[in-house]
């Protein structure tokens, strides 16, 4: 691609950023259109957002999280049918990919359960609970993470309050104790296993979940004579995600084994959780197979249990970044052009990419990015700078070219990052201090009301020298 592209570049065979895009991917595309030299997201002009909350300006367009939601189940669905799977599929939202509130009650409008990850999660459950958006008896809360005594305890409190389908999956051998003394109520358990790590990772095996030649054992040993624990799912968390490559399915199908194995011991064993790791588009020519690598998992499951003579399990989700990143945007303005050596472009940016999308910086994580106007500029090869001091704060390889190009102009440009939703706030935290200094940007929210019109809240604003200043001692 970046050969091709680097052709197009030097025979100036194009001449507008526009015909560029056009002859390097397909456009427009689902959730991107151009309507007179302005970029709209999902119908949102996003140049008349970023004039009037101004930028750096961190945006959420909700509707998209329930389209998300109904097109995996659309995927498992399909799976089912073909391979005439007797199972069920249960959606739940990995709350920490995006806490807030917001997130918790457009996710929930849509009938899923959740996986939390903390103490303070279970706050959460209270609270949703309270407003009524979740349901004591019928919502799944898979309780995932390592077990402080303090979420231990507030998982046994909920339990003993009533909070029927509360799971909390074991994610160490001796967690299971606390439970077996504590609880005066029934419950249900998980156990998570430990995966063996990808070979370019630097340890061999995930310090979370259990080990898998022990899960057996610890259930014949500590659960089967248990009054109180049932066991009832096995839980796993392949954590480069789900991709289809050999790694992938081997540590897949070593999950199966293991689940038919316990489940001759354990018939109340009926929940097989695959964790998260569903990608999200977060490249312009993203391609992912969503229909197949599904269909494959419920095949591979099919067929081991057939073999085996078990029932099918109910397969359990618990998509984060698949559930919200779409629904994400970062708009920056250019505030300079500098142009440091005869190759390179630099844009520098009015906010910090460092600190407003972490995982730029943290994983090389990519992002679309698309510019919001002088798309009939002619355009040039660019590295888009963040205003911290640090060397690092620069993005410079688009994730369909590998290179990075944008409209050449000195007119005022608008750049957007799209599919950000994901992690990026609680990495970067919202208020306190950053790196320079840099605030914590405007964040606008953005509805669909029955009339399908757009509605715009400010969620909270930009962070101010006061509430920085306050924080550091200064007042
Ligand atoms: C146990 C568990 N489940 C689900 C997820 C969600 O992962 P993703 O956002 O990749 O879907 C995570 C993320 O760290 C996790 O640790």
């Amino acid at each position: 691609m970046e050969t091709i592209l680097h052709a197009i570049n030097y025979l100036c065979i194009v001449q507008s950023y526009r015909e560029f895009l056009e002859l390097s991917v397909e456009w427009p595309q689902e959730g991107f259109e151009v309507i007179d030299d302005e970029l709209h997201f999902h119908g949102i002009n996003l140049i008349e957002l970023a004039e009037t909350y101004g930028t750096p300006l961190r945006v959420t367009y909700l509707p998209i999280i329930g389209k998300k939601i109904q097109q995996a189940r659309l995927y498992f669905q399909e799976a089912f049918l073909r391979n005439d799977y007797r199972g069920k599929y249960h959606y739940a939202y990995c709350t920490k990919s995006s806490h807030f509130r917001h997130i918790l009650e457009e996710v929930l409008k849509h009938d899923v359960h959740i996986e939390t990850s903390s103490t303070y999660d279970m706050e959460i459950v209270e609270a949703l609970e309270k407003r009524g958006l979740i349901s004591k008896k019928n919502t799944m809360i898979i309780c995932n993470g390592y077990k402080t005594p303090a979420y231990q305890r507030r998982i046994v409190d909920l339990l003993h309050d009533g909070f029927e389908n509360l799971i909390p999956v074991l994610d160490t051998k001796r967690e299971v104790n606390y439970y077996l003394s504590e609880l005066e109520v029934p419950a249900k358990v998980g156990i998570r296993v430990a995966i063996e790590e990808k070979p370019d990772f630097p340890v061999y095996t995930s310090r979370l979940g259990i080990r898998a030649d022990d899960v057996v054992d610890l259930y014949l040993d500590k659960i089967k004579s248990s009054s109180n624990l049932e066991l009832v799912m096995l839980h796993f968390f392949i954590s480069s995600g789900i991709r289809d490559t050999p790694y992938y399915w081997n540590e897949l199908e070593k999950m199966i084994q293991l689940y038919v194995e316990l489940k001759k011991e354990a018939p109340t064993l009926r929940y097989f959780n695959i964790g998260g790791g569903m990608p999200f588009r977060n490249s312009l020519d993203f391609e992912f197979d969503y229909q197949y690598v599904i269909g494959e998992i419920v095949r591979r499951l099919k067929v081991a249990c057939q073999q085996h003579g078990v029932e099918e399990p109910d397969i359990v989700s618990e998509f984060g970044s698949y559930t919200v990143a779409e629904s994400g945007a970062v708009i920056f303005k250019v505030v300079e052009r500098k142009r440091q050596n005869d190759k390179e472009s630099w844009l520098i940016l009015d906010g910090s990419l460092m600190t407003i999308l972490p995982d730029i910086w943290a994983l090389g994580q990519r992002y679309i990015i698309l510019p919001l106007n002088n798309w009939d500029a002619e355009y040039e090869r660019v590295i888009l700078g963040g205003i911290t001091c640090d060397e690092q704060d620069y993005y410079y390889r688009d994730a369909h070219t590998n290179v990075l190009f944008l409209p050449k102009t000195r007119k005022e440009t608008y750049i957007g990052f799209f599919h950000t939703g994901a992690y990026q706030e609680s990495l970067s935290g919202v208020g306190g201090i950053h790196h320079c200094l840099i605030p914590t940007p405007r964040h606008i929210l953005i509805r669909r009301e029955r009339d399908g019109q757009a509605h715009v809240d400010i969620l909270y604003e930009e962070q101010n020298s006061k509430q920085v200043l306050k924080i550091l001692g200064y007042l």
